[in-house]
This record gives C-alpha cells, sequence and structure tokens, in this order.
C-alpha cells in the first residue's frame, strides 16, 4: 500500500468558517442596490433569488415549486412518482401563469353547461372556448363562462347560453399584454381573445394573468412568460421516456439525480438523452463534490452542476458509507474546477443549509445557486399533510435513501435493489410545521443580501470574486446533524 497520498487534505464545513466583513458601499441591502440573480443551468433563463428546492418527495412538488418560482426562485420535483403524474406537476406549474393562453380550454357547442364545468375544474381556468364540430382546429363561435351557466341548467347545451363570437371584443395579432389590457379595462371585461385575420383563435388574454405579473414581479420565468420549473430523473433505462415525458412537457431544467454522479451512469445518459434523443432542455448532472467530479460532469456535457456528498440533515452517507466531503469545500472544489473557463458551469450548493448565513456562505464559496431540502420540508406547499406530535405540528422529511422511500420505490417499481439487500443511507424524521414556504424563503434571502452588503457584493459574480473566509473553531456536531433553525 502506498501511503503517501492517503490524506488529501482538510474539509471545512458550514459552520468552519464565517466571512470576513469588508468595506461597503451599498447603502441598504433592501433598496434594491443588490442583485442577487443567477443561473441554475446554461440555456435557461436565470432566477431572482438563487434558492431552489430539493428533488424530495418530503419536499418538492408543483405547489413548491409554484410559490417558490412565483417569488424568484425554483424547485425541482421529484422523480418518486410514475411519468405521468410528474409530468402532471410539471405542466401544473406552467399553467399558472401565463402573458397570453395558447392551448385555451376549448369544448364543442353541442357539450353541456356540466361538461364544461368539469373541463373548468380540471383546467383550472375561468372560461372555455366553444367550436363548431367535431374537432377544434381554431375556429370558435363563442366562449363561456361560469356567469354564463347562470343562464341554464347542468344538461343545457353550451351553444344555448355561451356569448357567442360577434359579441365578443377581440384584437388582432400584435397586440401585446398590456394594450389587451387597456381593452380589457375600457370594455369591463376579464378577457378577450386574440384572433387571427381569417378568425381563427391564436390566444387569449385575462385580466387575471396580467394581475400575476403585478402581483409577482419577481418570478422567475420562462421566454413565454411561463413559471421555470425543474424536475429530477433518474439513471435506470426506463427514466429516458420519463425526461422524454418532461422534456415534451417543456419543463424548464432536467436533474439528473444520483448520489454519486462520478459514476459512468452520468456520461451514458447525458449521451444518450443529448446526442442520441437530441433533448434541448438544459441537465444538471451531480451529485460531486471534488475538483475531479466537477470536471468529470463538465465533460460528460452537463449544463449544470450539483455540489454535495453527506451534508443533508436527513443524509447518512458519512455515517454509513464513510463518504463525504464537508460542503463549502466541497463547493470550492467545484469552483476551482471551473477556475479557468471561459464559460463556467452554474454550480449548485446542495444539502446542509440550516440557516440564512449558509446561503451566503456556500455562494461565497463560488456556488450559484443553493439547494435546499429540509427548511423547505415542514412548510405548507410541502407534499403531505402536518400531524400532531407532542402537542406540535410537525411535517415528516426523509432521506431519498431512507428505508421508507426505499418501501416507495419498491411499491412504484421504480428499482431493481432487492429489499433483502438494500442498506438506507438516509433517514425519516419530523419536522415543526412553519407555515408557508415564503417565509422561509424570505429569511434565506435576507440573509444573503447582508451577507452580500457586508462583502460589498451587488451580485453574485462579485460575491465569487470579493469574498473571503476565516477559518472559525469546529463544532462538536457533526455537519449533518447540525440542528434546524
Ligand atoms: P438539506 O440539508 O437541505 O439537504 O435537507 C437536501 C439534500 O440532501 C440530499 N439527500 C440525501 N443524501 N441520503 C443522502 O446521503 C439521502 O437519503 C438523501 N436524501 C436527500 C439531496 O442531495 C438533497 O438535495
Amino acid at each position: 500500500m502506498n501511503t503517501q497520498n492517503k490524506i488529501v487534505g482538510e474539509g471545512l464545513g458550514f459552520d468552519d468558517v464565517l466571512l470576513m466583513p469588508q468595506r461597503s458601499s451599498i447603502r441598504s441591502r433592501f433598496s434594491g442596490e443588490i442583485d442577487t440573480s443567477a443561473s441554475v443551468a446554461r440555456g435557461a433563463p436565470k432566477i431572482h433569488i438563487p434558492i431552489i428546492s430539493a428533488n424530495m418527495d418530503t419536499v418538492t412538488g408543483w405547489r413548491m415549486s409554484t410559490t417558490l418560482a412565483l417569488l424568484g426562485g425554483f424547485g425541482v420535483i421529484h422523480r418518486f412518482m410514475n411519468i405521468e403524474d410528474q409530468v402532471k406537476e410539471v405542466r401544473r406549474v406552467k399553467e399558472r401563469m401565463r402573458v397570453i393562453e395558447d392551448h385555451p380550454p376549448v369544448i364543442p357547442a353541442s357539450a353541456t353547461i356540466r361538461d364544461a364545468q368539469r373541463l373548468l375544474r380540471e383546467r383550472e381556468r375561468g372560461y372555455v372556448i366553444v367550436f363548431e364540430g367535431e374537432s377544434f382546429d381554431g375556429s370558435f363561435v363563442g366562449i363561456a363562462t361560469p356567469r354564463d351557466f347562470d343562464a341554464g341548467e347542468g344538461d343545457t347545451l353550451l351553444r344555448e347560453v355561451m356569448t357567442p363570437k360577434e359579441r365578443l371584443r377581440s384584437v388582432p395579432p400584435g397586440t401585446t399584454l398590456e394594450s389587451a389590457v387597456e381593452q380589457m379595462r375600457k370594455h369591463r371585461v376579464e378577457k378577450t381573445p386574440l384572433v387571427a385575420d381569417d378568425g381563427r383563435l391564436l390566444g387569449v388574454y385575462t385580466m387575471k394573468d396580467y394581475e400575476y405579473y403585478q402581483h409577482y414581479p419577481h418570478a422567475s420565468l420562462d421566454y413565454k412568460g411561463r413559471l421555470l420549473v425543474g424536475a429530477a430523473i433518474g439513471v435506470q433505462e426506463h427514466e429516458i421516456e420519463r425526461a422524454l415525458a418532461l422534456a415534451e412537457a417543456e419543463v424548464d431544467i432536467l436533474v439528473l439525480d444520483i448520489a454519486h454522479g462520478e459514476l459512468d451512469y452520468t456520461q451514458e445518459i447525458l449521451h444518450r438523452l443529448k446526442i442520441i434523443e437530441r433533448v434541448k432542455t438544459p441537465i444538471v448532472a451531480g451529485n460531486i463534490a471534488t475538483i475531479d467530479g466537477a470536471r468529470y460532469v463538465r465533460d460528460c456535457g452537463a449544463d449544470g452542476v450539483k455540489v454535495g456528498v453527506g451534508p443533508g440533515y436527513v443524509c447518512e452517507t458519512r455515517d454509513v458509507a464513510g463518504v463525504g466531503v464537508p460542503q463549502i469545500t466541497a463547493i470550492l472544489n467545484a469552483a476551482k474546477a471551473f477556475e479557468h473557463d471561459s464559460d463556467p458551469l452554474p454550480i449548485i450548493g446542495d444539502g446542509g443549509i440550516r440557516k440564512p448565513g449558509d446561503v451566503a456562505k456556500a455562494i461565497a464559496a463560488g456556488a450559484d445557486t443553493v439547494m435546499v431540502g429540509s427548511l423547505f420540508a415542514g412548510t405548507e406547499e410541502s407534499p403531505g399533510e402536518p400531524v400532531e406530535q407532542d402537542g406540535i405540528l410537525k411535517k415528516m422529511v426523509r432521506g431519498m435513501a431512507s428505508a421508507t422511500a426505499f418501501e416507495k420505490r419498491l411499491a412504484l417499481g421504480s428499482t431493481t435493489t432487492r429489499a433483502e439487500e438494500y442498506v438506507p443511507e438516509g433517514r425519516t424524521t419530523f419536522t415543526p410545521y412553519k407555515g408557508s414556504a415564503s417565509k422561509v424563503l424570505k429569511r434565506l434571502r435576507g440573509g444573503l443580501l447582508s451577507g452580500m452588503s457586508y462583502t460589498n457584493a451587488r451580485t453574485i459574480a462579485e460575491m465569487h470574486d470579493r469574498a473571503q473566509f476565516i477559518i472559525v473553531r469546529s463544532p462538536a456536531i457533526p455537519e449533518q446533524r447540525r440542528p434546524l433553525q
């Protein structure tokens, strides 16, 4: 045995370092002087708040993704459900906000009010576009809303109650949302169809959509003005089908969910998706924690890298496998790997965030964004209901490599591992219920703004360049067991 390079260095976790205060010209961290926008992956639009909810089944479904994206963050929908359900969740986020509805709910004029009500519920809309004939080809004869439904019974035909096309105030191609809103205000209507010269429907502008934009000025949006959303995929053969279905649903970023990203799988699946299947959706890969690991993921063609081996609150990898790199060092390693690249791969610091200051530290170490699991698990938007334990409302949080998560995967048929052989590397626990995820996001963002202000950094890039750490006494608690705050 060669013992020469056995010890490769020392690792620093979040509690081992503090940011050095610096002479700053930032007058107020809340005045808009600081821009925290960041890239999650090459080829995807930037987000305003560099905070991403983790792809864990006790953390991110459509509700978490929607709330975070509305406020400027981002969520990655977990993959521990069948493909159809995951696609539905992605669509649900994408359908929440839009400049123009280009796929409105459509229904034949021969359908009943009851049919239309069902469609409204399914599509979560306030109107249906009515057409004559067998199928919708763009030609339409009117719009029906719940107000029109009051004029009939459940089995009344829509053509009897709808507002006919001739009476609608429509707008021509080229009309912007703002001028459509002017028209709607003038005529006191809530929606206006955008109609081509030949009478075909191109889309529908609604006041509701406009109000969303007013209400959420920092929302994370795609190029069509819809909320950004990510989704996780695995590495098994059937996950190709998942990736293709998610790409088809226009998910913005795919996240390859592998605990050890330096496996051959990473290269194989990226090659398959990008070269053979020609998937254009940006793909983030990970997780890695070393310089070589970061370069490997980059060279496999990923569009972003996820950094973190073992720092998570419900992780047991360090205890079970004895493997891990303290998170500040892991992020520094990734930053070092790309130091001389002209277009460095965006880095996601994944796991270990327990308090707002950790976000600032992760970004100071070189992360562009951070991924947060357990802190979001106890919120209203995380999947699952709160339970009462010792008089306190709590929500479950579990590692995706925990025994209970494995049971779920067995039930879904999404694992080939035999139950007798499985050794969990994650735990299941409960975390106090803390209301909306927006509160957690606000605290984390507040901490980041403060850290950036102390560092005199007006952008994430300046934070990367200017921030300096001082090493402080190591805590007695292992990094992954630090309490949530
Ligand atoms: P936090 O600390 O925010 O970390 O809860 C979230 C991240 O933890 C990782 N994760 C796991 N790691 N075993 C592990 O070793 C697990 O069972 C497990 N489940 C989640 C994951 O990277 C997540 O984003």
